[in-house]
């Protein structure tokens, strides 16, 4: 049985070669940024700068200096919500968020910050009404994600962005689900903290991401120690990128990254967006109208741009079961349960059977598309025999 892989959105599969290429050729030749005068050293700081220059590039930060490298978009998250807010301080996020905001911000929370959590509607959708509403004197910054790992939904940056501006509050985003999928433009959206994950969308090996951080927003680092300069201070050393870096970085991953990078640039970017949108839309199509089939989030408007993502129910199977069948009996990798996404889940009202979450990328085929939404159709007719059965 071919394999199909319909989890992108868990993780990248399909690498470019490159980026495998480039690890090794790190590992064999590379030696430790900053740490040394001699080629296999300056070799690694070159890497790890020229990995932030395309960073900076694809995602209009304000310069490579202002891009840090974390292990992921989870830890560059709990930086930017620890490291810049504190009791007292007011916080507004939503229902579509990924546990990676809202843990550090309930903890936050207990430490005596206050919490807005802003409604989504049955198609996972939040209302910028709502938001504009929910500032206070004291509202520090909306944190909210790009797009929904759950539903595909996308959250107009740019309007949460000026509203922002318009209240003084920063915006921290988290774009583990749109870097390298969706355009993003950290200055043209009023962004001040943009956290990203390599593994995903931009096709980098997993342990690598980080933030991008606007000037003059300073964030109070979570680890502090090793920097390779100003070893005399006590103070570990204030400027961007370092302030956010201590220890060795995941070199290895950041020259696979870079690799990711430096082929997404060769591509005409807009044509891999528009296959994997075609994609989603043809899965789409293929299942919104089998009877026992439901699907979740925001379809309404093609034009719009969306995380290439489907989740669906059939009927009431547990998303986990039907996830398995997929996997065992069709060769398709889907992710199933909660997708730590628990808030998101409540709106959909799917806490208890969670849901079968199918994501795409440029790699997945027509073909691929058709049997996917055979599986369904089957299981869906399959489940209703089940029913029928049990209703005898
Ligand atoms: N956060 C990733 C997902 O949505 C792992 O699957």
């Amino acid at each position: 049985m071919e394999l199909i892989y319909m989890d992108h959105a868990a993780t990248a599969f399909h690498r470019p070669q490159c980026v495998a290429d480039a690890v090794l050729d790190a590992m064999q030749h590379m030696g430790n940024a900053g740490r040394g005068a001699y080629a296999a050293s300056l070799e690694a700081s070159r890497v790890i700068y020229d990995c932030r220059v395309r960073l900076a590039r694809l995602l209009g930060a304000e310069g490579p200096e202002q891009v840090a490298f974390t292990l992921n978009a989870t830890m560059s998250l709990n930086l930017a919500i620890g490291g810049l807010f504190a009791a007292g301080d007011h916080i507004i996020t939503t229902q579509m968020e990924h546990n990676s905001v809202l843990r550090p911000l309930y903890r936050l929370e207990q430490e005596g910050a206050a919490l807005t959590i802003l409604a989504a509607d049955r198609l996972g959708r939040i209302s910028l009404e709502e938001l504009e509403h929910a500032f206070r004197e004291n509202t520090r910054a909306v944190v909210c994600t790009h797009a929904s790992n759950l539903t595909g939904n996308v959250n107009d940056l740019e309007r949460i962005g000026a509203l922002c501006r318009a209240h003084g509050a920063y915006l921290v985003v988290d774009a583990s689900q749109s870097a390298g999928i969706l355009p993003i433009d950290q200055a043209r959206m009023g962004i001040d903290v943009l956290c990203f994950t390599g593994h995903k969308g931009l096709l980098g090996p997993q342990g690598s991401g980080g933030l991008c951080v606007r000037k003059g927003v300073s964030i109070r680092p979570l680890v502090v120690g090793g920097s390779g300069v100003q070893s005399e201070s006590r103070m570990h050393p204030a400027q961007m990128p370092t302030a956010l870096e201590a220890g060795t970085l995941n070199s290895h991953g950041i020259a696979g990254l870079r690799a990711a990078l430096a082929w997404l640039e060769e591509q005409d970017t807009e044509a891999l967006r528009r296959e994997q949108q075609k994609r989603m839309w043809e899965f789409y199509d293929g299942v919104r109208e089998i009877p026992g089939v439901t699907v979740y989030g925001d379809f309404a408007d093609r034009a719009c741009l969306r995380a290439p993502i489907v989740a669906l129910n059939i009927r009431d199977w547990d998303s986990g079961q039907a996830a398995d069948v997929l996997a065992q009996e069709y060769g398709i990798m889907t992710r199933a349960g909660a997708h730590c996404a628990p808030l998101m889940h409540e709106a959909l009202g799917t806490r208890e059977q969670g849901a079968v979450r199918f994501s795409f990328s440029h790699t997945n085929t027509a073909e691929e598309i058709k049997r996917a939404v055979c599986a369904v159709r089957e299981l869906a007719g399959e489940g209703q025999e089940q029913k029928g059965q049990a209703d005898i």
